[in-house]
């Protein structure tokens, strides 16, 4: 609520798709005041403290016919799922990777419903020691998901136990020391591991190997978008239209986790105005107050695209130089950044560097 009542005393100017960068300036300084890190998180895929609560779990999809779009994982999918009842065994090692906010957790968990068996749900920076992970192999029951998080991240031991988990399923542990050591082998029952990643070129290639299963997840397309902010709004009992859920769709950068958290706030916006049902114009005056703009571009974004345009007259720019003509760190642009712009087209990369494409001029009227 308090986002609500700070933006309420601004004037309702609505987003200024020329002069960004003044606008940007202004909108860093008031980050910098430390007025609300509210809205400048609005748009970042990565889930808040408030998406991983209960309320959260209560709109996350069951059920495979429930999950919308990613056709193409969800056929293939469909299939391992029907083979591996069929023969009475556990899937195949299932590898989903592709930027924040787009479903994989939610997959996961909807794999283990569908099969049937217990999901047991953790990420690489908790299993830094070996034994984190044989606590947890050593509990699975056959045919049970192990989901891990950003399993790029794994440490080189957990990495080294995990193969022959795997692969095998069996558990190779070392006893002892120097020239008493030996190495004890430990049956496990056969499980899924599902491993999660933004970063999939950092997976190493023995592990990458050893999934049966590697599916990319994919930017949803608008009228999929629509369909989630339609489902949640009513799981939610937030009165809304059709032309009100597409507008929110439209500005959520192709991800579930942004529509859904867009959503809740234009709820509170409309609760506190008033106004019901949320239509197409509440839904943007809302997303305007919130400074998310009509394609759902941040401050960084339209810096970002500014600064080539402007500066590099629209490239072939090198990443590092718009890095350090935007202040923002490299890495940062290409992985949190640049995934939407590309999508969208406001951005091609060539062998010479990145292009600021004729939409992204259009859309920013430069
Ligand atoms: N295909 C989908 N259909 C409906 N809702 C979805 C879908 N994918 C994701 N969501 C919603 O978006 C949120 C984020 O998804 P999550 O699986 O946590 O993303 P990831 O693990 O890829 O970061 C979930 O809470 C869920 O409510
Ligand atoms: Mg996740």
């Amino acid at each position: 609520m308090a986002i609500v009542r700070e933006q309420f005393q601004q004037p309702n100017k609505p987003p200024q798709p020329s002069g960004k960068k003044q606008q940007g300036k202004k909108k860093k300084s008031r980050r910098n005041q430390s007025q609300t890190e509210n809205d400048a998180d609005l748009l970042q895929a990565t889930a808040n403290a408030e998406e991983t609560g209960n309320q959260e779990e209560g709109i996350r999809p069951q059920r495979l016919a429930d999950y919308i779009g990613q056709k193409e994982l969800k056929g293939v999918l469909e299939i391992a799922i029907q083979a591996a009842k069929a023969r009475n065994e556990a899937m195949d090692h299932l590898l989903l990777y592709g930027p924040p906010g787009l479903g994989k957790t939610t997959m996961s968990l909807i794999l283990a419903t569908e099969m049937e068996v217990d999901c047991k749900i953790t990420a690489a920076p908790a299993l830094e020691r070996p034994r984190d992970i044989v606590g947890i192999l050593v509990n699975l029951k056959p045919g049970d998901i192990l989901f891990i998080d950003e399993i790029h991240r794994l440490s080189r031991m957990t990495e080294e136990l995990l193969y022959p988990a795997m692969e095998d399923y069996r558990l190779d542990i070392t006893i002892g020391k120097g020239q008493t050591a030996r190495t004890r082998s430990i049956p496990l029952p056969k499980f899924t591991l599902v491993g999660a990643t933004t970063k999939v070129g950092s997976l190493t290639s023995p592990l990458r190997d050893r999934f049966g299963l590697i599916q990319r997840l994919r930017f949803y397309e608008p009228d999929e978008l629509s369909l989630i902010v339609q489902r949640t709004a009513e799981l939610l009992q937030v009165p809304m239209n059709v032309d009100g859920a597409e507008e929110i769709a439209r500005r959520s950068r192709g991800t579930p986790r942004i529509a859904n958290r867009l959503l809740k706030r234009v709820r509170d916006y409309a609760q506190v105005k008033g106004l019901a049902p949320i239509n197409q114009e509440i839904a943007a005056e809302a997303m305007e107050v919130f400074n998310v703009d009509p394609k759902g571009l941040d401050w960084t974004d339209r810096l970002v695209l500014s600064v080539m345009i402007e500066q590099f007259n629209g490239g072939p720019v090198g990443l590092e130089a718009v890095a350090s003509a935007t202040g923002e760190d490299a890495q940062t642009i290409e992985e949190v950044y640049e995934p939407y712009l590309l999508q969208i087209g406001y951005l091609h990369r060539t062998p010479r560097g990145r292009v600021a494409t004729e939409a992204a001029r259009k859309h920013l009227g430069l």
